[in-house]
């Protein structure tokens, strides 16, 4: 039997991944003015997240999930956040085009500042300091003083979501999402493209259906739907003071939800199932993501998705795969085939991300034929076991950084120097993001024309 859930039930298990506060009476007041302040997200809007995830866990849409690895309190900017929207829609159109299903767009964007660590302390010669760990928690500047955890953080973290969120939310209703401006920026980025060859066709193909949408009377004047979009924020719930802080009632059910984001998930050093993470998600109505590594094993994500979906609702468990394109043969076809044995509802997604991360010239990177290829490889592991590749989720900016190495422009080691911005993990830029996104939906559609032929033969 699970023992009663309450917000800070969490607080009596186990936890990974804790910053050292070193006054915790400034940390409770922090807690107790966050408490107060404003829910970032509504739970009906979370609700409307976990219906357009049902249907794609029933086969029937894609989730395109990205955005930064870790915001930043420097970063912070109306430009930073219209690029990423920019791309983001970009590669929404396209996948929308590929998968011919509705593409749910959700952001790691507006909450996404805490950073799990594989080690508690970064060590520059002979000093070792307390790692980063994100700027809601403390300063990414190799100093003593940066590194102490600070609660003040987590208020500017808060106001620079909202900020961030009331952007967004003018971006995606008021106009600037309008499906005719997100195919010029489309073709824009395909006239430059020094691939600009491979990407015509299905770029041509949808200016086709646009042309014929505008001639038989279909314009963003009489559809709202073209004009507007639905656009949902995310993070990994990993500072789970703040999380408590924001987990609030819904007046209309009567449930909890976290308003922090629309949904959260768990990373994949805090998803033991006796600890604290999963402890707090459990109780919270939000759709969940829960990231899935090499370690885990078939029985361990069973056990996990009965804590977190008991109920087996679609919508609400999303499994964020990241194995490593070396590794993703090995171990998802295991889970998969436990998931489908046990008729667990779940949207499979592919971060080709974290599993691929390497070191060169003494910077993190991620070289694009690697992440490319963990998803290819998804998306045969599916269709050989008869499932719904569901989605991929990525690290990504609307910036022309250099932090991943490869892509079209072949961005080599030597480049990484130049733009390397990122305060984590190395991002795609945005023509490296809409490059996959490309080079995706040329393949759903090859493989729809795969099950035509199947189904003629
Ligand atoms: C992340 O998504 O930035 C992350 C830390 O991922 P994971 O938990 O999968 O390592
Ligand atoms: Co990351």
């Amino acid at each position: 039997m699970a023992q009663t859930w309450t917000p800070n039930s969490w607080r009596q298990k186990p936890i990974q991944q804790v910053p050292d506060y070193p006054d915790l009476t400034a940390l409770e007041a922090v807690e107790g003015r966050l408490a107060k302040f404003p829910p970032l997200v509504f739970a009906g809007e979370a609700r409307r997240l976990k219906s357009a995830l049902a249907n794609v866990a029933e086969g029937r849409g894609f989730l395109l999930q990205g955005g930064d690895c870790a915001e930043s309190f420097a970063e912070h900017g109306a430009d930073t956040i219209r690029d990423f929207f920019r791309a983001f829609l970009q590669m929404a159109v396209v996948l929308t085009f590929g998968a011919q299903q509705p593409v749910v767009k959700v952001g790691r964007i507006a909450g996404q500042f805490a950073k799990p660590r594989s080690s508690g302390v970064e060590k520059q010669g002979d000093v070792t300091l307390p790692s980063y760990r994100g700027d809601i928690i403390n300063g990414i500047e190799f100093t003593e003083q940066a590194r102490v955890p600070n609660p003040e953080r987590q208020i500017m973290a808060y106001r620079q979501s909202a900020a961030t969120l009331n952007l967004l939310r003018a971006f995606a209703m008021g106009g600037y999402a309008n499906l005719e401006n997100v195919h010029q920026w489309m073709l824009g980025f395909v006239k430059d493209s020094p691939q600009a060859e491979s990407y015509r066709k299905l770029a041509d193909r949808i200016s086709e259906t646009m042309d014929f949408m505008k001639a038989i009377g279909i314009t963003s004047e009489n559809h709202p739907s073209l004009r507007e979009t639905d656009f949902f924020t995310s993070h990994e719930a990993l500072l789970l003071g703040f999380e408590q802080a924001l987990t609030r009632v819904d007046s209309t059910s009567g449930d909890w939800y976290a308003t922090s984001g629309h949904m959260i998930w768990i990373g994949d050093r805090t998803r033991q199932p006796d600890h604290a993470h999963v402890e707090y998600c459990r109780g919270i109505k939000n759709p969940l993501g829960l990231k899935c590594g090499p370690s885990l094993t078939a029985d361990g994500l069973l056990e996990l998705i009965d804590l977190l979906n008991p109920a087996n609702e679609a919508g609400r468990l999303t499994l964020i795969c990241r194995f490593g394109h070396d590794k993703v043969a090995e171990h998802l076809p295991r889970l998969i085939r436990a998931v489908e044995r046990e008729g667990k509802k779940v949207v499979w997604s592919c971060d080709p991300m974290h599993g691929n991360t390497i070191t060169l010239n003494n910077y993190k990177t991620r070289p694009f034929e690697r992440i490319l290829s963990e998803v290819e490889s998804f998306f045969q592991i599916h269709r050989a076991e008869g499932s719904h590749p569901g989605g991929i989720h990525i690290e990504m900016t609307g910036n022309d950084v250099t932090e991943c190495t490869g892509g079209a422009r072949a961005l080599s080691g030597d480049d990484l120097a130049d733009r390397y911005h990122t305060h984590c993990d190395p991002r795609l830029n945005a023509d490296q993001a809409l490059e996959l996104a490309f080079l995706l939906a040329e393949r759903m559609k090859g493989g729809r024309d795969e099950k035509k032929m199947v189904v003629n033969a």
